[in-house]
């Protein structure tokens, strides 16, 4: 069969078979053969309120009714961008926070990489160049956030990533100390995700992003976490930074920002930074997007953040958590798996190395569960509107398709 035109991220571009998915409400979405499925990853890490909220279609549709689109460089804003930078602020997990708008996580990546450089060299370091990144994490796929991220594939075929970015082992604070110190007054930023999302979901080891916050505080580098998965409630607070009482530099987001109902990515910044960025009211940021501050997705993110608060959704992924992680540790303690690892709402087994992870996700699929499957880890984030039934559906149907030639 001849490929669709439609060339699909992430996928075979030989491949003509795909799953067209025509709708959605709550955690269950529908393809267009009539068939439902738990959506027992968001999407694609992303939908915390859920599908269908008609909260958030009513929020853009009034907006764009009103102004479908409007650009906000330089002398330009739009009510809806200084309202969602202003929330956003709001709930920062330090005072004085300043927001820059992007339309995804890789944008929001490159550009808190360009500002920690920046940063410097308008105070006066110019040297500070480097940046420290993690194996195996992501942070997207344009050439800076591609860089910085640690899984060599990813990299495969695409020539030069971006210069002086560092990589070290994801859990090695040792790595990290001696980057800095090989390379005194070179590092300009350091960047983590809270919980390594697509890298195999990975929480930190106890005082990690703590031992991270001090390394760069001894060494006069930045902080960056990258709350692209863990922002927006995924642990149960707003930010992975307030859930491991982190204080970073900077913070990246997306996905959970409108729970995927249009893209918006950003950068949240603390004192430190716009200090030196407002320093000079001459200085001019020649950095930004054509659809940075895009009102349509500004409003999508004010009605999803609302929605996460008002309905207390937050405290409800604590509660999905908490139900998903008891049965995924029975199928460690059972030897079904090699380990179940999370935290919040963001849960992954990883499979015996024999295991397919790919042949589990198919299995899942035919019994109406959608996870992700990186490698042989099997990740589960669901909306935090799931049901218990739903949970416990996504449970079931896992238990049924992990190999049990596998089991230890
Ligand atoms: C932690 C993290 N950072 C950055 C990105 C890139 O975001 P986007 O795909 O919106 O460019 C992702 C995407 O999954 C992510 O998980």
């Amino acid at each position: 069969m001849t490929p669709p035109h439609f060339l699909h991220p992430f996928a075979r571009p030989a491949a003509s078979d795909f799953i067209s998915i025509v709708s959605g409400e709550g955690a269950t979405v529908r393809d267009d053969q009539g068939r439902s499925y738990v959506d027992a990853l968001a999407g694609l890490w992303y939908c915390n309120v859920g599908h269908g909220r008609a909260e958030i279609v009513g929020a853009v549709t009034a907006q764009m009714k009103q102004l479908a689109g409007f650009h906000t460089f330089d002398i330009f804003s739009n009510p809806a961008a200084d309202e969602v930078s202003e929330l956003i602020a709001g709930i920062a997990p330090f005072p004085n926070a300043r927001v820059f708008l992007t339309s995804s996580g890789s944008e929001a990546v490159d550009s808190a990489i360009k500002i920690a450089r920046l940063t410097h060299m308008l105070d006066g370091r110019s040297e500070r160049r480097v940046v420290i990144s993690r194996t195996p994490s992501y942070h997207g796929v344009t050439y800076g956030a591609l860089a910085a991220t640690g899984l060599p594939r990813n990299h495969f075929g695409f020539g030069e990533m971006l210069a002086d970015v560092v990589p070290v082992p994801h859990a090695d604070l040792d790595a990290v100390e001696r980057v800095l110190t090989e390379r005194p007054g070179e590092v300009a930023a350091v960047i983590a995700e809270p919980v390594i999302g697509g890298g195999g979901v990975r929480p930190p080891l106890p005082g990690y992003l703590q031992g991270l916050r001090r390394l760069c505080d001894d060494h006069g580098a930045l902080l960056i976490l990258d709350e692209v998965i863990c922002g927006f409630g995924r642990l149960g607070a707003w930010w992975g930074a307030e859930h491991y009482g982190v204080r970073p530099d900077m913070m990246t987001f997306a996905k959970g920002a409108t729970s995927g109902y249009l893209p918006l990515g950003g950068v949240v910044m603390g004192t430190k930074v716009r200090q030196v960025l407002e320093a000079d009211d001459s200085f001019v940021l020649r950095h930004g997007h054509t659809y940075s501050g895009h009102p349509a997705a500004c409003a999508a993110a004010i009605a999803s953040i609302s929605l996460l608060r008002d309905d207390a959704l937050l405290e409800q992924a604590s509660k999905i958590g908490k139900r998903l992680a008891a049965a995924l540790h029975d199928f460690a303690d059972e030897g079904l798996v090699a380990e179940t690892r999370g935290v919040g709402a963001i849960w992954a087994v990883e499979l015996h190395p024999n295991a397919d992870g790919k042949k589990v996700r198919d299995s899942m699929l035919e019994r109406g569960v959608i996870v992700r499957a990186l490698d042989n880890v099997i990740a589960l984030c669901p909306p935090f509107v799931i049901s218990d039934s739903e949970l416990d559906h996504c449970v079931e149907a896992l238990a049924e398709c992990i190999p049990k030639d596998g089991a230890a």
